[in-house]
């Protein structure tokens, strides 16, 4: 879910690198639960939605889940994963749900109950792309993972009012953050930084198939079992958003034509959002009818469509790129404001974040239990 904030996008071209350095780096594997909370009765509700705003059943569809402890009686909450925000918040105790769903689903933290906890007395606005806000306190306490390490004194927002279903682990550049005097601080992928936990604001994001229970988040290493063919490594193109830049899209039936503009690797958004010039071109190019739909007897559902950047390709299947059973529609929404690509295009990824170095490292996902960790050579 992309944080609002204004679009300053700097063009820059790709380099290509290879790793080179294989000695073990400093990681925390942070392993995730792919929930599946009604992702059918979670389908759109097209007379509802604002064109211009990403869905909001994104966020009752696949869900990617991080189990954290908190405080020094170290409660466990559930927050998702989203590189398209920056702030790390869970919603407190007396929290008041003001969105359509429970946003308790994941736990609530009691900051009372933690004799480790500092109110920094800071409001955390978090406002986001579809209109699904919430607002509270910057609190520190200490953070516990699954693996026993703990980050101390971590700072992060305990909300009052929510209307989103769990809260967030942001995983974006520190400008992004939601405070109200547009300071930062460092966030989660720098603070693990800080604390000498890992050497680099750096981290790997591998969601897994969708059939799949369980994904993993890797900070400060990438798993090379876990792609196929080379990693390319791409400039991030937009620096208030993790944008790269995406130059042409072939459809399954060997369309190919030239996009040329950033698109946002973002996790907290579970399709994907086109702008209307691009999404009109998606549409002519695979036969669509208006409404991005077409008769499945028309769609190649055991093709994929292939995402063009320089000379890397990314292929994501058309089984999960359109649903429907007689008449098929793409899940691609339209918005005025952004390319997002989401979960639908990640799960076809392998994606490191390099928050220091404004790199991104984009491979062909593939799907296995086998690992390789090396460090960032980008
Ligand atoms: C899904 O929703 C239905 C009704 O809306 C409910 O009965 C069921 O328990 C839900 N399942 C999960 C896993 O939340
Ligand atoms: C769609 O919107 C209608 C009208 O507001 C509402 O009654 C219905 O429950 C909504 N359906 C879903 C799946 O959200
Ligand atoms: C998902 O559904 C299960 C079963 O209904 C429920 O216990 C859990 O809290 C839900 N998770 C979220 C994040 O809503
Ligand atoms: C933190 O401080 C603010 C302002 O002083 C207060 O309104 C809020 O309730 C406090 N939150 C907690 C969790 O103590
Ligand atoms: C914010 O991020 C930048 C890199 O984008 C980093 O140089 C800086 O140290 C970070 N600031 C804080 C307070 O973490
Ligand atoms: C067609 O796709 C290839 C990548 O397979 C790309 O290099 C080329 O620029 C594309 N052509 C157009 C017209 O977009
Ligand atoms: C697209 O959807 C609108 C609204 O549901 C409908 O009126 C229109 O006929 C549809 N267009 C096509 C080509 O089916």
């Amino acid at each position: 879910m992309l944080k609002i904030w204004l679009i300053a996008s700097v063009l820059a071209s790709s380099v290509y690198g290879a790793p080179s350095n294989k000695r073990s780096p400093k990681t925390l594997s942070l392993p995730f639960d792919v929930v599946k909370n009604n992702t059918s009765s979670s389908t759109t509700n097209a007379s509802k939605r604002d064109k211009t705003v990403p869905i909001y059943p994104d966020m009752l569809g696949l869900q990617y889940l991080v189990t954290v402890q908190v405080g020094s009686n170290k409660q466990t909450i559930q927050v998702g994963i989203d590189t398209g925000s920056s702030d790390f918040w869970v919603p407190g105790d007396n929290v008041e749900c003001n969105g359509m769903y429970s946003c308790t689903g994941g736990g609530t933290f009691n900051p009372k109950t933690s004799t480790t906890f500092h109110n920094l007395s800071k409001v955390i606005d978090a406002a986001y792309l579809d209109g699904h806000n919430a607002i509270g306190w910057y609190g520190k306490d200490d953070y516990w993972f699954e693996d026993g390490t703990k980050l101390p004194q971590f700072q992060f927002g305990v909300m009052d009012k929510d209307g989103r279903p769990s809260g967030l682990l942001g995983l974006g550049y520190n400008f992004t953050e939601a405070t109200t005097d547009h300071s930062t601080y460092p966030n989660f992928p720098f603070a693990l930084k800080d604390a000498g936990i890992v050497d680099k604001a750096a981290y790997s994001l591998y969601l897994n198939s969708a059939q799949a229970e369980d994904g993993n988040l890797l900070f400060g290493g990438i798993d090379k079992a876990k792609y196929s063919g080379e990693m390319k490594v791409l400039d991030v193109v937009h620096y208030r958003w993790l944008g790269v830049e995406l130059g042409s899209i072939t459809t399954a039936r060997g369309k190919n034509f030239t996009v040329n503009t950033p698109v946002y690797l973002d996790s907290g958004t579970t399709y994907m959002t086109m702008t209307p010039d691009i999404l009109k071109q998606v549409y002519e190019n695979e036969g669509l009818d208006e409404n991005g739909t077409a008769d499945c007897d028309k769609i190649n559902k055991a093709g994929s469509t292939t995402f063009n950047f320089g000379e890397l390709e990314i292929k994501v299947p058309n089984s999960e790129l359109y649903s429907g059973e007689e008449t098929c529609k793409i899940n691609i929404d339209e918005s005025s404001v952004s390319n997002m690509f989401g979960d639908i295009f990640l799960r076809s990824a392998y994606v490191a974040y390099n928050l220091d170095t404004n790199k991104i490292g984009l491979a062909q996902v593939k799907y296995t239990d086998d690992s390789s960790v090396v460090d960032f050579w980008f």
